[in-house]
């Protein structure tokens, strides 16, 4: 383990370095590429599977591993979560995209002992108004928080902010799943929750690394899992969307390592 440490209620939260940041940034980079690729390739008639091939190969021709295949036994390279379905969606050869659906993108690589984490919600072809505002709530919450992303701020700062984003735009944030520290590990402490009480939490450090990631649901925050064991889906049938950027703690602000 390199770098600097902080504890917290007992966890550790380990601090990186400008070179160990760089590294991560070069993970980021590798994802947010193939998630670009992702976006032209996601359109009706296509399968959320064919978009796991194509995540898993990109990674595997840049030399990075898909971070998710095999993480606690999830049997795919992508979560590829549509319309109801909030994260942890399991890609299938059966499910084909139609015009009008939202998709969740999310993935992650490890590359030169690093990861990168990002997430991002697309439409398929015209969908509807309230899909689109869904979307862009959700993204907006996401760069709201992540100005909070400084050293001397509180970590609730950064949850607090996307709560208030998204209840005053009358959508709900979904509790059972947080954003998390990120850097040799995919998920590192500290947790990231979408709620909170400003001015509480750990205090932010430079070299901090976070995965801030807004899930957000139309309707009721409540979730239930399916049989599969991991798709996450609203429990009112309610539209869902998810951002994902991993950010460095920087003395110059906030540092968007997955920024496109
Ligand atoms: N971005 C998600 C997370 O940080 C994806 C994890 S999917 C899993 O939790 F399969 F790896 F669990
Ligand atoms: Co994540």
């Amino acid at each position: 383990m390199k770098g600097s440490l902080v504890s917290w209620k007992k966890e550790i939260i380990v601090l990186k370095t400008p070179e160990e940041i760089e590294k991560i940034r070069t993970s980021c980079r590798i994802v947010v590429e193939i998630l670009q690729g992702l976006r032209e390739l996601a359109r009706p008639g296509v399968t959320t599977y064919d978009l796991d091939r194509f995540s898993e190969e990109e990674a595997r021709k840049r030399g990075a591993k898909p971070a998710f295949k095999g993480y606690r036994g999830y049997p795919c390279s992508l979560c590829t979560s549509v319309n109801n379905e909030v994260v942890h969606g399991i890609p299938s050869p059966k499910r084909h995209l139609k015009e009008g659906d939202i998709l969740s993108l999310d993935f992650g690589i490890l590359y030169n002992g690093y990861y990168g984490d990002a997430a991002i919600t697309i439409p398929i072809g015209e969908v509807s108004g309230k899909a689109k505002r869904l979307m862009e709530v959700t993204e907006r919450a996401l760069y709201a928080a992540i100005e909070k992303a400084l050293p001397g701020n509180r970590l609730f700062d950064i949850s607090a902010t996307i709560q208030n984003c998204v209840e005053e735009a009358g959508f709900s944030v979904v509790r059972d799943f947080v954003g998390h520290g990120i850097g040799r590990e995919l998920h590192e402490p500290p947790q990231v929750p979408n709620f909170g009480t400003p001015g509480r939490g750990v205090r932010l450090k430079k070299g901090m690394v976070l995965a801030i990631e807004p899930m957000v649901n139309a309707g009721r925050p409540d979730v239930r899992i399916l049989d599969d064991g991991w798709t996450a889906v609203t429990a009112d049938g309610s539209l869902s969307a998810h951002f994902e950027h991993t950010v460095a703690i920087t003395d110059n602000g906030p540092d968007i390592l997955t920024r496109i």
